[in-house]
């Protein structure tokens, strides 16, 4: 039973480690792993280097209008264990996690065109199953019959530190009001936004690792597998 190669959905809220539980979730099953945030974030970006987001507004037809100018794709990357996101054969892995990009990407990804493209994309990606996907609304929208369905979340302030250490180790100059204000936004925005909005799909298992190490968590991960693998 054990090589059934299942579907595992990760929402929740923004930055609570989603994408690290994720990564190590895949390594520990050897599944693909694919960061849909990553494909907002890319497609963002695009649109904010091509004239679409001025001063942080975001110019949804336009946006509309050069999604067909964007190709995305993921080459996987031996020294990060994980893909890297590319556009348009431009490696942006580097340029996605900034603050810019990160105070416009609750907008673009409101823009129905937009979820619509990188739905179907994510749908594409994972249909064999074997993969790990994270997201807001992996569970709810792309697979609502993923076998496994974890919700993560953790407390507002702790996920900011989180983000703000992060950044901060790669040279970013960002404040952790900044950071803070940007995590509570972004949740907001996520949860109410009229498509496809954030929530605890109904058969999701909640993960709050406020206080819980990496550790702890692949433990708890282990036991909700083979629940699932053991049926
Ligand atoms: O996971 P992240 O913080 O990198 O995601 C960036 C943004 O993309 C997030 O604020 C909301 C949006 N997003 C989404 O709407 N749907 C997804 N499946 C993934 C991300």
């Amino acid at each position: 039973m054990d090589n059934k190669r299942i579907i595992i959905a990760i929402d929740g809220h923004s930055s609570c480690g989603k994408s690290t539980f994720a990564k190590a979730i895949a390594a520990r099953l050897g599944y693909i792993f694919i960061d849909t945030g990553a494909m907002y974030r890319a497609v963002t970006l695009y649109a904010a280097e091509n004239g679409a987001i001025v001063n942080g507004i975001v110019d949804e037809e336009r946006v509309e209008a050069m999604l067909q100018d964007i190709n995305i794709d993921f080459r996987f990357n031996p020294q990060r264990g994980a893909s890297d996101i590319y556009v348009n054969g431009d490696l942006v892995e580097g340029k996605i996690r900034g603050i810019e990009v990160s105070n416009s990407v609750s907008a673009v990804s409101s823009i129905g065109a937009v979820r619509q493209k990188l739905v179907a994309m994510q749908q594409q990606m994972g249909r064999n199953g074997g993969v790990v996907m994270d997201g807001r609304d992996i569970g709810t929208v792309v697979f609502p019959n993923a076998e496994l369905k974890i919700y993560m979340t953790a407390d507002a302030m702790v996920r900011a530190e989180r983000r703000y250490k992060e950044l901060t180790a790669k040279g970013d100059s960002v404040t952790i009001e900044q950071i803070y204000e940007n995590v509570v936004s972004r949740d907001k925005a996520d949860m109410s936004r009229a498509i496809s909005p954030l929530r605890k799909a109904d058969d999701a298992v909640v993960l709050d690792n406020s206080h819980m190490s990496v550790e702890e968590q692949m433990s708890w991960f282990d036991e909700q597998y083979q629940r699932v693998i053991n049926g």
